[in-house]
């Protein structure tokens, strides 16, 4: 049994917290954040053991009636791997604490490949993971280019891929404060990121890729055009995609309308 600590519970935090949960050979042993409003009331309400990130959070979160076991050290004393879900940037610093602690940890898509050296996605290089003492789990974008890309590759399909990425501005909870409004807005740089993190995962793939920010909160949209490697019918890409676990194929005649 390992003991899993979850830093950082928000969107991503949150469902690696319940994933960890439901592990036979894992034990949640806390999650630990910052905040005290509804967000952190789901993982008090989940029975998970909360832990505040800094002295001034724990104050808060004691003063909002949260009962907090202790601090991030307190937490990584128990810990074998941490899962770091705080936003961009953050992580990259909590990294030196695990060094020191000689805790393994996994870091997400907001922080840069180099912090850890392996970038990880499930169906194509978990092989690779294996025995690491880190890795990045790449961006939810990079994922789908990885999940959809990589079936093609299995099947002997793929040539080369350029996509363009149509990509939500910000967060529901945050659209009053940075969200866009009646525009759209290019990214100046080709490639975008994406493609490039990609290749981080597999460097063999030959995809380059464009984006734009969206004025909507939800999803994001690819559009892709794809170079085969031979002439294939409809049926033998779909077959393709659907040697993946994590892609879900819909018909429009499902109502799928927007
Ligand atoms: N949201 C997505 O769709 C998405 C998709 C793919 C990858 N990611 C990546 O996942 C990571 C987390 O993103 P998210 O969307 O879950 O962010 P989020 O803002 O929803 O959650 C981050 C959490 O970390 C907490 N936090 C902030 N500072 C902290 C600190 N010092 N110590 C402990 N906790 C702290 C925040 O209070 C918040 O609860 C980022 O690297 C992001 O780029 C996000």
């Amino acid at each position: 049994m390992k003991n899993i600590a979850v830093v950082g519970y928000g969107v991503i935090g949150k469902r690696v917290a319940d994933a960890i949960n439901i592990q036979d050979d894992m034990n949640l042993v806390g999650v630990c954040d910052v905040i005290n409003d509804w967000r952190i009331q789901n993982a008090v309400r989940k029975n998970y053991d909360i832990y505040a990130a800094t002295t001034e959070a724990e104050k808060e979160m004691k003063a909002s009636g949260i009962s907090v076991k202790g601090n991030l050290q307190g937490l990584l004393k128990k810990t074998d791997l941490v899962v770091d879900c705080t936003p961009k940037k953050i992580a990259a610093k909590n990294v030196e604490t695990y060094k020191k602690n000689n805790i393994k940890f996994i870091l997400h898509g907001g922080e840069k490949h180099e912090t850890t050296g392996h970038s990880f996605s499930a169906e194509n290089n978990y092989q690779s993971a294996l025995n690491l003492n880190a890795t990045r789990v790449v961006s939810c974008n990079t994922t789908s280019i990885l999940r959809t890309l990589t079936a093609l590759k299995r099947a002997d399909l793929l040539d080369y891929a350029r996509g363009t990425l149509l990509r939500r501005a910000t967060d529901p909870w945050e659209s009053h404060l940075g969200g866009i409004m009646n525009t759209m807005m290019p990214e100046k740089e080709i490639p975008s990121h994406q493609g490039p993190d990609a290749q981080s995962v597999d460097p063999d793939l030959d995809v380059i890729t464009s984006a734009v920010k969206v004025p909507q909160t939800l999803s994001h949209m690819h559009y892709w055009n794809v170079k085969l490697k031979k002439e294939a019918s409809k049926e033998e890409v779909l077959n393709a995609f659907k040697t993946s676990s994590r892609i879900k194929l819909i018909h429009y005649d499902q109502g799928l309308v927007s």
